[in-house]
């Protein structure tokens, strides 16, 4: 997965797993080992939904009751980040897909925009210990850096360790009511994507219990034996 943007290039590495398996943490930890961009649908439909925009209004209340946000408003966010010109080098789509509509609508939204999946990460976690990951997490809400009470506290209480200062929030769907649910639709709809890409060859298994600079460390040689 290089950084060759002139014809399609293998350039995408796709994160799955369900809540709090630590997509997102591992993909700011991979962006600059891969030289890649992380590209969150979370992110991009809480973003809408701070802006107030028609999709963000759409999405807040699916968002709060754990469930997945239609299809339709998904691949519009999606297809708007990807016109952005940091991109083109190659992203890591964390969060994406998530039903098999939009598996089957990956490839040629990439290919639009000269790209393909090199890689598919499952990371296996046991669903127990996720409700604690979830409730736990707090965010940067400046440069997004992610914390967790128990696991990664920030040297000073809710003060981002690495913008200095900046105040962490923490998000709306983040309680154990609502990551039960998020956790139900993610092994109805999301888990039946692993076989798809197994079927393609592409994908790889990361055991995701374990200290976050060990995954991180596993991730990267994985990804880079894939593309090998
Ligand atoms: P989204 O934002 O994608 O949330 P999610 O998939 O539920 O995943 P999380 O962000 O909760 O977990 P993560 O795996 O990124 O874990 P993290 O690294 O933060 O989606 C939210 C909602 O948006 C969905 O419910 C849906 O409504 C909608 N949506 C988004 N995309 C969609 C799509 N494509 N289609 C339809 N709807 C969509 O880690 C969690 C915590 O654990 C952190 O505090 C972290 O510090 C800690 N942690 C991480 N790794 C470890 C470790 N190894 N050990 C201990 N702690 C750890």
């Amino acid at each position: 997965m290089g950084a060759d943007t002139t014809t399609t290039a293998s350039n995408v590495l796709v994160l799955l797993g369900p809540p709090g398996a630590g997509k997102g943490t591992q993909a700011r930890l991979l962006e600059e080992q891969l030289g890649l961009v992380q590209l969150s649908t979370g992110d991009l439909l809480r973003a809408a939904v701070r802006d107030g925009t028609a999709a963000g209004l759409a999405a807040d209340k699916v968002m709060k009751a754990g469930d997945l946000v239609s299809d339709a408003i998904v691949m519009e966010i999606l297809e708007e980040r990807l016109e952005q010109s940091d991109v083109a080098r190659g992203v890591i789509l964390d969060g994406f897909p998530r039903t098999s509509a939009q598996a089957e609508a990956l490839d040629a939204l990439l290919a639009r925009h000269g790209m393909s999946v090199g890689a598919a990460v499952a990371l296996t976690v046991d669903d127990n210990a996720m409700v604690e990951r979830v409730s736990g997490r707090a965010t940067c809400a400046i440069c997004g850096e992610g914390y967790h009470d128990q696991f990664k506290p920030p040297a000073k209480p809710d003060t981002c360790d690495v913008c200095d200062g900046g105040p962490l929030t923490r998000r709306a769907d983040d309680n154990a009511q609502t990551v039960i649910a998020r956790l139900q639709a993610y092994h109805a709809q999301t888990a039946p994507l692993i076989d798809h890409f197994e079927n393609r060859g592409v994908l790889r298994r990361v055991d995701a219990m374990g200290p976050i600079p060990e995954i991180a460390g596993s991730l990267g040689n994985v990804v880079k034996a894939l593309n090998s």
